[in-house]
């Protein structure tokens, strides 16, 4: 009997059947007894959907399912809607923490982190937080809305800095004793940066870190023209108060205004894409913390399809270690894996305009979709955009280069999934909607994965000409993911690379 099953109550089929005889029969027309309604109402709600655990996180008492445990588990171990808090399961990003750690410590200045979105930043700010509090820096904390104000803002992050360690009051004074706060100091009128930066120019015997996340979502110019003049301020002083700003964006400009007053004073890291060793590393943590294993062949496909993308990787781990103990197993296979990408492909569709998912079903009919999938692997970590050397770089011939230039100028012609895109980098091409990217990219990426493990002889005889061409460019670009290619000139490789995980 299946876990789901056993969950609902519902008996295997064939015990049904023998049981109560033909599924279609006519209800009664006579009330039922009182026994029956009892019955019936009892049954109803042993088959009504439960949680399966507690708000506490304990075991419901009613269930059966000998992988509840597990289950329980796995939730944490891979969390594609949350960041990451516990340092356990913060897999790679070495070098990155520690060149934040040097900024910050070495040479003193503000911090900014952006990278496109889902590539980890407020995870990586999170064990940034942790790092700077076991060396006893105060770290205040604050996701940033679309209606947030400097006021409100720093309001908040001065009532989280103690009192006893402003200058003005000795650590026994009677109001730094009653636990009071440098919001205690704070006049009733509207702050301004100048007013922000002489309460912290009081700041003794500690450091501050005030960290700004999820800062593109605030709408307001006003907000980042205050913070910019905030780190002037605090630079040009020296203060023992620094920031570190997180955001999505494709570049600085377009995460903070008024730049060029500020970029002496600021050091600006783009999250880049995870290499496969560390998205390897992402899925060992999950392993190590939920007791499911992946083997192999179902590692390289999360690698593979992940391209870089802790987000991906965390969700398409989540699925297929589910779909694993629901076949009564704690070994994830390249099946769990594919059912897992369906699903994501499900959820992802589903963020869809119906306009663009009728496009995508065109683009199929016509045989494009793949290819433009492959399009939308390179495009995905570079803000949506591509361009002619993307299709050269990635395509091996001219002449396939250059038919499938072609095809894009057409697409982006008629508007379909495509537009043209002027910026300094030239004339390019960008998906018309952000959602689609991922979309056409896992697509693609599952069926070149699946038939690159089929034999040869038999994969290919399926192919029409482009897509063998697409295929060997989605190659490259998992190549690009690869630590190891980037390392040397390794050709393409001529299926998806096994991970970089030994064994
Ligand atoms: N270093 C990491 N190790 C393990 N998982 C990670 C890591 N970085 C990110 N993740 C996973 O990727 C997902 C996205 O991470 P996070 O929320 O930190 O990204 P973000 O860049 O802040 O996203 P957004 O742009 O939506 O704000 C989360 O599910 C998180 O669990
Ligand atoms: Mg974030």
């Amino acid at each position: 009997m299946s876990w789901i099953n056993r969950l609902l109550g519902r008996r295997p089929r064939a015990a049904q059947g023998a049981q109560s005889g033909p599924v279609f029969s006519v209800a009664p027309l006579a009330a039922p007894s009182r026994d029956e309604t009892g019955g019936k109402k009892a049954g109803a709600a042993s088959q009504f959907p439960r949680f399966q655990s507690t708000a506490g996180d304990q075991l419901s008492t009613r269930l059966t399912d000998r992988f509840a445990a597990t289950r329980i588990k796995l939730r944490s171990a891979f969390t594609p809607s949350q960041p990451i808090t516990d340092r356990r399961m913060f897999a790679g990003r070495i070098d990155v923490l520690t060149t934040l750690i040097r900024s910050l410590e070495d040479q003193r200045v503000h911090v900014i982190i952006y990278g496109e979105r889902g590539i980890g930043k407020t995870s990586l700010v999170h064990v940034l937080t942790q790092a700077a509090q076991d060396a006893r820096y105060i770290v205040v904390y604050c996701s940033c809305g679309a209606g947030s104000n400097f006021d409100e803002i720093f309001r908040a992050v001065a009532a989280d800095i103690p009192l006893l360690f402003h200058s003005g009051f000795a650590p026994t004074a009677e109001q730094a004793e009653r636990g009071g706060s440098l919001a205690d100091l704070l006049p009733a009128g509207p702050l301004s940066p100048r007013l922000v930066a002489d309460l912290f120019a009081k700041l003794t015997g500690t450091r501050v870190l005030v960290v700004l996340d999820e800062f593109d979502v605030c709408e307001s110019p006003e907000f980042r023209r205050n913070i910019a003049e905030l780190i002037k301020n605090l630079s040009d002083r020296s203060i023992r108060t620094q920031l570190v700003i997180a955001g999505v964006a494709a570049d600085l400009t377009q995460l903070v205004e008024h730049i060029p007053s500020i970029r002496r004073n600021i050091f600006a890291l783009q999250v880049p894409k995870m290499t496969a060793a560390e998205i390897s590393h992402l899925v060992e943590n999950g392993e190590e913390i939920s007791g499911v294993a992946f083997d192999r062949a179902a590692l390289d496909f999360i690698v593979f399809v992940a391209n870089g993308s802790p987000y991906l990787a965390s969700l398409l781990s989540h699925h297929a270690g589910l779909a694993a103990l629901d076949k009564a197993r704690t070994k994830v296979s390249v099946e769990d894996v594919s059912l897992a990408v369906d699903q994501a492909l499900a959820e992802f569709r589903g963020r869809i305009s119906k306009h663009s998912q009728a496009q995508i079903d065109q683009a199929a009919k016509s045989g494009v979709r793949h290819v433009l999938g492959v399009m939308a692997g390179a495009a995905l970590f570079n803000n949506g955009r591509f361009d002619g050397r993307d299709v050269d770089a990635l395509y091996p011939s001219a002449a396939t280069a250059a038919n499938f230039k072609s095809t894009v100028e057409e697409l982006a012609t008629k508007r379909i999934l495509l537009e043209f895109s002027e910026d300094e980098f030239g004339k390019g091409y960008r998906f018309s909607e952000e959602s689609v990217l991922p979309y056409l990219w896992i697509l693609a990426a599952q069926k070149r994965f699946l038939e690159s493990r089929k034999p040869a002889p038999a994969a290919a005889a399926e192919k029409p000409a482009a897509e063998k061409v697409a295929d060997k460019a989605a190659d490259k670009i998992a190549e690009k993911t690869s630590d190891k290619a980037a390392a040397k000139d390794e050709p393409a490789a001529p299926a998806p690379r096994a991970a970089a995980r030994q064994g």
